[in-house]
């Protein structure tokens, strides 16, 4: 067992230091924010993630786990670093919550320990952050790719553990640390393990805006992007995940992620034209699901009262960071465009929109209906109610989620995307 000193406790660092405590380690988690601090010493986690507040709650209730404000790292065996690196303006990564950390904790490293950073950070910060420690203690690269909306589950049942670490010392001790889950370890160098992070979350965007721009094909030769994407994924070389053609990836983490690493190819000499090609289709795509949206109202879009069904970036989530229905809901708001939203767990205001907390209310006098985040519930809705409701009969459906057979029932139009309908 493990002394742990897990500093942010966001989506990562949370389910890391719950997570590492259920494992048997003794997890301190500490973070800025005193307000978070004191509802997760309650047990009270506030995002939505399945399993983390009953694993919050067993790690409080068995000890293993604590809640701090300010880090505690003096008789730590470990140090993770599990901190924003939100895009800066120049488009790279912003280290700065990185080496505030580093420079509040890094005198108080006792001897021994080891810094293990699993913010996503470019190429070079585990090397410039050991040589700010004079290299005193190894500072290990060691990757996290859980998705939002199952945190836990992925921790738990990693596809592989990457530990970069010109130390193999250290790089074996980290391992230990996941000795119980059945996942190949990976030792790689510190500048190998952070690529492959950014690397695997643009492949991640490649392959879906590459999945999107087929699905602009299909709608142009009349073939339906589900018979195309699942007839190329069920080649075992290339699987059907992540293929699914929608309004646009987003996130917290593919758009910023996709951003720095052009950036560090350029930086290193290298014009990453594939990749610039899979951000610029994403940009097109929330285009097109505009012009899909004028297309159901005849062409004009001030004064038109629309609504938008599902905020949040995916469904099993209220992050709305870089949501593709921002990007969507601003152009719409800018061509003077009336908005209304609904999102089961989003109710918190967004510019130009306004967010109602019942779907039925939503639809009131709409001239157009538009899906943008695939929750569950919304295959349940009942369309005949909203028939009656709404102004137009147009439901642009941007994530393919709905029945069509059920929607035209109803007596209104189905428009998917990559599909002959609503073109
Ligand atoms: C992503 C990666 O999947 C994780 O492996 C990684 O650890 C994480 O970023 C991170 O860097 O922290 P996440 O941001 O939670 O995870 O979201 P994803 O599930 O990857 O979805 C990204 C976007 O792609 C969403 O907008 C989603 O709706 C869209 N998507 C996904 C599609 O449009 N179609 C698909 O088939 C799959």
């Amino acid at each position: 067992m493990a002394t742990i000193a897990v500093v942010g406790t966001g989506y990562v660092g949370l389910a890391a230091g719950a997570c590492l405590a259920e494992l048997g380690h003794r997890v301190s988690c500490s973070d800025v924010d005193g307000d978070k601090v004191r509802l997760l010493r309650a047990g009270k986690v506030d995002i939505i993630e399945p399993g983390l507040g009953e694993l919050v709650r067993s790690g409080l209730a068995n000890g293993r786990l604590r809640f701090l404000t300010t880090p505690t790292v003096t008789d730590a065996d470990f140090v993770f670093l599990c901190v924003p690196t939100p895009m800066a303006a120049d488009g790279g990564a912003d280290l700065s919550a990185v080496t505030s950390v580093m420079r509040q904790i890094g005198d108080q490293l006792p001897p021994g320990c080891v810094v293990v950073n699993k913010s996503t950070v470019p190429v070079g910060t585990a090397t410039m952050l050991s040589e700010s420690l004079n290299g005193r203690v190894p500072v290990v690269s060691n990757p996290e790719f859980l998705r939002e909306g199952s945190a836990v589950h992925d921790f738990l049942h990693p596809d592989r553990i990457v530990v970069g670490s010109d130390d193999l010392t250290a790089a074996r001790r980290v391992a230990e640390l996941y000795a119980a889950l059945p996942a190949p370890v990976l030792v790689t160098s510190t500048a190998s393990a952070e690529l492959i992070k950014y690397a695997a979350n643009s492949f991640l965007a490649v392959k879906l805006s590459y999945a999107n721009a087929i699905a602009e094909l299909c709608e142009r030769l009349g073939a339906d992007v589900a018979d195309v994407v699942k007839g190329v994924g069920q080649d075992h070389r290339i699987g059907e995940s992540f293929l699914r053609a929608g309004p646009g990836w987003g996130g917290s983490c593919l758009p910023k992620d996709t951003s720095a690493l052009l950036r560090t190819a350029s930086a290193a000499g290298q014009h990453f034209s594939l990749l610039e090609a899979a951000i610029a289709t994403n940009v097109r795509q929330h285009s097109r699901v505009v012009a899909k949206i004028r297309g159901a109202l005849g062409g004009e879009l001030r004064g038109a009262r629309i609504c938008l069904l599902g905020l949040a970036f995916k469904a099993g989530t209220n992050d709305m960071r870089d949501s593709p229905a921002l990007a969507v809901a601003a152009t719409l708001a800018a061509e003077g465009a009336e908005l209304t939203g609904y999102d089961p767990v989003v109710t918190a205001d967004v510019p130009g929109l306004r967010v109602v907390d019942d779907p039925y209310e939503a639809v009131k006098d709409a001239g157009v209906i538009v899906l943008l985040t695939e929750w569950p519930e919304f295959r349940g809705l009942e369309w005949t109610a909203i028939r009656a409701l709404a102004a137009g009969d147009v439901v642009v459906d941007a994530r393919n989620h709905l029945d069509p057979t059920v929607v035209t029932a109803a007596g209104m139009r189905w428009w998917g995307i990559g599909c002959s309908r609503g073109v």
